[in-house]
């Protein structure tokens, strides 16, 4: 029923290997107490109904309730929208994508984190299958321009703004809203030609680790220190001291993918060893062997010299 991000499947993922069979794929974005997923995925025994949502307090409470209500098509998955699109949605496969109340974030300068902008659209253009659609149901008209101009930029959709369906008003923030007396807008996304730039999956490593000569230095004054790595950034947040060395807590942000992990400095039996901590099973990917380099490289200006690395960042 939850799909862990640390046993992605292999690429493209088979749809039998997610839900057990095949069947039309649809995606709810945000899809908060889950009411509105179960109602769809009983009214639509055949679909097989993919749930992305950030907040784990959501997912925990959507999870008992697929229990509960003994919702078998539905899968939860933990984790950013757009991560669950690029990652475990095949090319051209998806029938729907519910987008219900997305987070409006209506000051100007957090425009940047609203979910529904051009390169959304374009990308979810290469996941749509034929005559796929995009349901969009919203109280904020402003942010409901918004999207209808980020989506018309594109080109590859054709668009209709209508009465919402009834079952969209039923939602826990639709119901909300209503009581607060506020109009609702809707709009169908439905895909008419598709971006020719492909969207692969998130690469994976197996490991993200440099062997350093030299003493483990007595400290590491690293705290907030932000570190540009190959598509994001990385935040050095904190420095625990433990028996062998140093944990550094560190906040990573990649497109679609935020982590927060534990990167080690401590003593092995070659030396110095700096590298990512098996705590939390992170997903190594191109930004956490960028944040391992930015650490090394640290290291080297302690007077420590990188003997092996594995960052792939050509650390020697
Ligand atoms: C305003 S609530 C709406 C919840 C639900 N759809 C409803 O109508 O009651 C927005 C939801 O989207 C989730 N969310 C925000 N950004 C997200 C993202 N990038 N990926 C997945 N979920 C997201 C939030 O945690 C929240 O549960």
């Amino acid at each position: 029923m939850l799909v862990c991000p640390a046993l992605l499947p292999a690429w493209p993922p088979a749809l039998k290997d997610l839900f057990g069979r095949e069947g039309p794929l649809v995606l709810e974005i945000g899809f908060g107490d889950g009411r509105f997923t179960a109602g769809l995925a009983k009214e639509h025994p055949d679909w097989l109904v993919l749930g992305a949502e950030v907040s784990a307090a959501s997912v925990l409470r959507a999870y008992r309730r697929m229990k509960r209500e003994g919702v078998e098509n539905v899968r939860l998955y933990h984790g950013e929208g757009p991560f669950a699109l690029r990652n475990l949605v095949p090319p051209g496969s998806l029938h729907r994508v519910i987008v219900n109340f997305p987070d409006p974030w209506p000051k100007k300068r957090h425009q940047g984190r609203r979910l529904l902008q051009e390169a959304f659209f374009r990308r979810l253009s290469t996941r749509l299958g034929e005559g796929g659609a995009l349901l969009l149901t919203t109280d904020h008209e402003e942010y409901f321009g918004f999207a209808l101009e980020e989506a018309e930029r594109t080109g590859l959709y054709r668009i209709e703004v209508g009465p919402p369906p009834e079952a969209h008003l039923k939602t826990k923030y639709a119901l909300k809203w209503k009581e607060a007396g506020r109009a609702f807008f809707h709009a169908v996304f439905t895909k008419v030609a598709e971006d020719p730039t492909p969207w692969p999956p998130i690469r994976r490593y197996a490991v993200a680790h440099a062997l350093l000569k030299g003493e483990l230095p007595e400290t590491l004054s690293l705290e907030k220190t932000p570190v540009p790595v190959p598509g994001g950034v990385a935040v050095f947040l904190e420095v625990a001291r433990g028996k062998e060395g140093f944990y550094v807590l560190t906040h990573l942000e990649e497109e679609d993918l935020t982590q927060d992990l534990l990167l080690e400095v401590r003593r092995s039996a070659r030396g110095v060893y700096a590298g990512v901590s098996r705590f939390g099973s992170p997903l190594i990917t191109e930004g956490v062997k960028g944040a391992v380099a930015a650490l090394a490289r640290f290291l080297e200006t302690l007077g420590l010299e990188v003997a092996q690395d594995h960052t792939g960042e050509g650390l020697r």
